[in-house]
Formats: C-alpha cells, structure tokens, sequence
C-alpha cells in the first residue's frame, strides 16, 4: 500500500507578468506533484500575473504596497492572508518589493526565490546586462532559499545556458527564461517532496535525487 502525504500549500508572490508563476501552476496541475499553488499574491494591482492566475483558477489577490505607509505594515497584511489560506511554502516568481528581516526570519527555510543568474555571480538588477559586460561564456538561473541578505541564501538548484556571440541583454534573457521555466518547477518539487533539505546553511538532495539534481544543468 502507498503511503499518500499531503501536498505543501503553496502561495506564489508576484509583482508582474508572472510567467514563472504559470509554469508552476501548470506544473502543480500533475495528480504526483508534491505542493499545490493554492493562492496568488502581488503587491502591485496592475501585475499581470494576477489575471493569469485566475484565469488557471487560482485564488489571486493584490496587497498594494503603496496603501501601507512602511514595510512592516504592508508585510503584516501579506502574512495575514498567508495565514488564512493555511500557506506552508511561499514562491517569490519576479517579486519584486524587499520584505523586512522580520518576516523573512519568520518564514526561514520555507521561502524560495528564482533569481535570473548563476549565483553568487550578479546578484541584484540588470543581470543579464552584467553577465555580457562581464564577458561570462556561461549565464543561467538559480533558485535559492530567501534570507535577509539579497540574493545571498542556500542554493537549491541552478540552470546554465552559453553565452553566445551577438547576444544582447534580450537574446540572453530569453534563453535563460526558458530554463527558469523548467527549474522552478523542478526545484520546488525537490523541496515540498523532501528530496531537497537544508542542512547547515547548503541545500543537501536526498540520494534518490542525485540524478534529478543534475538534470537541472542544461547546456
Ligand atoms: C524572472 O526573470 C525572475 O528570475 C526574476 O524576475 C523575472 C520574473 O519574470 N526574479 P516572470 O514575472 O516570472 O515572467
């Protein structure tokens, strides 16, 4: 008899087109996936996101953070409506407001973010610009645990494209899309399955998943 645990409830936070978020709701959609997208937030009501989201049927909702006069405030009102639709994992998908150390601390080992580079190379803004500024051969995307320091947290999965010759910033940034689009998918599979766990400040996979680990490098 096979044992079926329960999926993680997962909230995906957005502050624009959200295409990340769809390839993870189309993900979810697998009867074996281990996290189900339960609830959509952006904290600009113009995201685009948000009308694809419910569009798939996800229940989305913008916080605007310009109707909080701090972060404290705003993050409160994020929390209050994760706590209410019972959110066990949160996604960040192109979310794009600082949240304050005080919720990142809380929700510590259960926030994941996908930044557009091979970390720890180009943390912030513009990284594809930087990646060929640089003259990098190799660019990619990684998705890492959330803490307070940006961009800085334990790495759990990564995709690598080249860099090739006539690339600009848009060439490259699409090609790296379509890997964040395979990844994030992949990633948080590994996570809400337990394939993937943090141990001292790294993410270790499980042995069954030393393969899917790999995988998750396309070149
Ligand atoms: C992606 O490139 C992601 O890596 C970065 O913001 C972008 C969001 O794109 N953090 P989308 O909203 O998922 O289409």
């Amino acid at each position: 008899m096979s044992v079926q645990t329960a999926k993680k409830r997962v909230a995906i936070l957005i502050s624009g087109r959200g295409s990340n978020m769809v390839s993870l709701i189309e993900a979810a959609r697998a009867p074996d996936y281990p996290a189900e997208i339960v609830l959509v937030l952006a904290n600009r009501p113009d995201a685009a996101g948000l009308t694809r989201a419910r569009e798939a049927g996800i229940p989305a909702r913008a916080i605007d953070h310009k109707a909080f006069s701090d972060r404290t405030g705003f993050d409160a009102a994020l929390q209050a409506e994760l706590d209410a639709a019972g959110i066990e994992l949160i996604v960040l998908a192109g979310f794009m407001r600082i949240l304050t150390d005080a919720f990142v601390e809380a929700w510590a080992g259960r926030m994941i973010n996908i930044h557009p580079s091979l970390l720890p190379l180009f943390k912030g803004t513009h990284t594809h610009e930087r990646a060929l500024e640089a003259g990098v051969r190799l660019h990619g995307c990684t998705v890492h645990y959330v803490v307070p320091e940006l961009d800085a947290g334990p790495i759990v999965a990564q995709a690598a494209v080249p860099v090739l010759p006539g690339d600009d910033a848009d060439a490259l940034a699409a090609r790296v899309i379509v890997q964040e689009h395979r990844l994030y998918p992949a990633a948080l599979a590994l996570i809400a399955g337990g394939g993937a766990v943090l141990d001292g400040g790294r993410v270790r996979l499980a042995e069954t998943e030393h393969d899917a680990g790999a995988a998750l490098i396309s070149l």
